[in-house]
């Protein structure tokens, strides 16, 4: 029998933490014969409801879950003790009248105390994937944090980005998703990011080639995928949840699987100046993994177009950055 793999996920109570549990307790992410702890963060007046996800987990009867440890977001050190991975989905979503600004101000300081006890307890392998947002700056912040812990395992989630841009891409060339490949989501998880269509392949060949409407692209397309988060929001009246919490086990699975030839998968890293980004921000590229390195896809050329849309992401999460200066130690 694997020794276990332990997964601490924030916010398990939430509408993503609880989309997202059953399925990483399921043995779809790891695989049927590898067990999983899962450590079930909350803030305090709320772990009280932690206890019918966990009676749930347990009703599953699932194969290859090996534990569920409940623990308050007051006891963090406990709650990523010896984690192989953390999901940092809770933080205080943002309401009406709040500025981008001032959610970044709120959550700052959770992402400060989240960096700090990785740092302390998770396990020596640790790997991050911050969902809560704004996700590419608390994960800068938490990363600043926890010094000691490799900066090739931060990780802030754009793959619902890349999914929502695939799904838009097949619709308008009559494929199927699968034809849809090399989707690479440049920059912020926010409405600035930019969903690369020019890489992207459909059968094998440049989407502009397939689809052959570069007004559709740069426009409609661009538009769809920067704004689908609030058109769920306006349609649903709440945030995307299922859909965020299946881009979350996607996040993990391009990270621990081989990514296949010719393709990519999306997630903001760590910048060593890659592509003309500021050294040490958390940018947005296209990826591949080994199974156990990602790596940022070199070499890719940028026309105007493309390099004016890199330019206003870069310059937002600059600015995200110089909001939190003081929050970023070392
Ligand atoms: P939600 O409000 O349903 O759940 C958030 C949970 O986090 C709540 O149960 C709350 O008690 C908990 N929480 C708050 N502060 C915490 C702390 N310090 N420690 C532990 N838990 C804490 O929100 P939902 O829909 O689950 O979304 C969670 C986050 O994910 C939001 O910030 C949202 O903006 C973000 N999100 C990110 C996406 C991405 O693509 N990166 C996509 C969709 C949502």
């Amino acid at each position: 029998m694997k020794a276990p793999i332990r997964v601490a996920i924030t916010g398990a109570a939430g509408n993503i933490g609880y989309a997202l549990t059953f399925r990483l307790a399921s043995g779809e992410v790891f695989g049927p014969d590898q067990p999983v702890i899962l450590n079930l963060v909350e803030v305090p007046p709320v772990l009280k409801s932690l206890d019918g996800v966990e009676m749930e987990l347990h009703d599953c009867a699932f194969d290859t879950l090996a534990g569920v440890k409940k623990v308050g977001s007051d006891n963090l050190e406990e709650g990523f003790g010896d984690c192989n991975l953390v999901l940092c989905v809770g933080s205080i979503p943002r309401k009406e009248g709040m500025e981008r600004g001032d959610l970044i101000r709120i959550n700052g300081p959770i992402f400060t105390n989240t960096g700090k006890a990785i740092e302390k307890t998770a396990a020596k392998d640790v790997r991050i994937v911050v969902v809560g947002n704004p996700c590419n700056t608390n994960c800068l912040i938490a990363m600043h944090n926890a010094p000691s812990v490799p900066r090739d395992r931060w990780f802030a989630m754009t793959m619902l980005d890349e999914n929502r841009a695939v799904s838009q891409l097949a619709q308008k060339a009559g494929k199927p998703v699968t034809s849809v490949k090399h989707v690479g989501i440049w920059g912020n998880h926010s409405a600035t990011q930019f969903p690369d269509f020019y890489h992207a392949t459909i059968d094998g060949k440049p989407a502009p080639e397939v689809i052959k409407d570069d007004a559709w692209l740069q426009n409609t397309f661009v538009d769809t995928v920067q704004k689908r988060g609030a058109a769920v929001i306006k349609a649903r009246g709440a945030s995307s949840a299922a859909s965020a919490a299946n881009a979350v086990l996607d996040t993990v699975k391009g990270i621990i699987r081989p990514t296949a030839s010719g393709d990519c998968f999306s997630a903001a890293v760590y910048s060593n100046g890659e592509y003309g980004v500021d050294k040490g921000l958390i940018f947005g590229y296209p990826l591949t993994s080994d199974g156990k390195t990602v790596k940022i896809i070199p070499g890719l050329e940028h026309n105007e177009f493309a390099q004016s849309k890199i330019k206003v992401t870069l310059d937002e999460l600059k600015s995200e950055r110089d909001t939190i200066k003081d929050l970023l130690p070392g």
